[in-house]
């Protein structure tokens, strides 16, 4: 497994980060009829996020030979939707939470209404963005896109697994039950970030999509596993946000299932099954392999 310690991988991160925050600063600073409205949207996209699936976008169109500057709509888009996400995941309604990527939660440092209202505008400007012509792919290829985004993130994908993992808080979920949870509500839109970078180069290979798909697959459900052995294992500061979420609502998690030990087995099995998936890719896919095993081993 190569080691997602390597200073070149770091420099990658840091450098598709860079660009994912540049691209969101420049694509929120407007006038909007609400100020406050417009204020909210910037703290809550602009507040230091991994950008995880702008890299993983990047890294995709990478790995087949695509052009970045066709992969920024995508990376916008994937970055304005998670954030979006994210704004109702802490809502009062949902998990409550007061912290986010070390900041008071957008109802807490807004209020409720604006926070729903953050969101619901991110959602919106999410697909906007990725209508835009700078995609440089064919019509047909762009509607394929928006289609896979809305599936990978409605009721069929991440809205849909958030509602299972409200209604299962409390609940005692079989593994194969938690397992759907997790890749609808985190999942899905991981899987779709690799393949719209994929498809941000018209002249991708179909197998190559196939392959993207199925390593995306595994890495979206090592994403939530991770995230939930976080929640358990690791401290509020790292976090940036509050550690112990999961037990104080009694949300069936992989830890609480399985135990630290076999949630950590099952996190590296989809890790080295995902790396194994681009066997069929030259080094062009080494940051996507690096960022498997980054995935797994990340701090918060
Ligand atoms: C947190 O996602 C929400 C989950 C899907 C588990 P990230 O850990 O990618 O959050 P940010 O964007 O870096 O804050
Ligand atoms: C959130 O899962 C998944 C989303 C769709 C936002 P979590 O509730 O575990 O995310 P965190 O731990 O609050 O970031
Ligand atoms: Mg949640
Ligand atoms: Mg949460
Ligand atoms: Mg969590």
């Amino acid at each position: 497994m190569p080691s997602p310690n390597s200073s070149t991988f770091h420099e990658f991160i840091a450098l598709y980060a860079a660009r994912s925050n540049d691209l969101l600063a420049a694509e929120l600073q407007r006038e909007y009829p609400s100020r406050r409205l417009g204020e909210a949207m910037n703290y809550a996209c602009l507040n230091g996020g991994k950008r995880i699936r702008a890299i993983l976008v990047y890294a995709s169109a990478i790995a087949v030979g695509g052009r970045i500057e066709s992969a920024d709509s995508a990376a916008l888009a994937v970055e304005l939707l998670h954030s979006y996400s994210l704004v109702h995941d802490d809502l009062p309604a949902m998990d409550d939470d007061d912290l986010r990527r070390g900041k008071p939660t957008v109802h807490k440092q807004y209020d409720e209404a604006t926070a729903i209202l953050v969101g619901d505008s991110l959602q919106s400007l999410a697909f906007e963005v990725l209508t835009r012509k700078t995609l440089s792919v064919s019509p047909a290829v762009n509607l394929r896109m928006i289609r896979l985004f809305g599936k990978a993130t409605g009721a069929m994908g991440m809205a849909g697994g958030q509602a299972v993992d409200f209604s299962a808080a409390g609940q005692d979920l079989t593994l194969e039950q938690l397992e759907i949870m997790h890749q609808l509500k985190t999942g899905e839109l991981i899987q779709c970030c690799a393949i719209l970078g994929a498809l941000s180069n018209p002249k991708v290979k179909d197998e190559h999509v196939t392959a993207l798909t199925r390593y995306a697959q595994r890495i979206g459900l090592a994403f939530q596993v991770h995230d939930d052995i976080l929640d358990e294992t690791s401290d509020t500061e790292t976090l940036g946000k509050p550690q112990g979420s999961d037990r104080e609502l009694h949300k069936p998690t992989y830890v609480s299932l399985l135990g630290l030990q076999q949630a950590k087995q099952r996190a590296a099995e989809l890790c080295e099954a995902a790396i194994a998936e681009l066997d069929g890719f030259d080094d062009a896919a080494q940051p996507l392999r690096e960022l498997a095993s980054y995935i797994i081993t990340r701090k918060n």
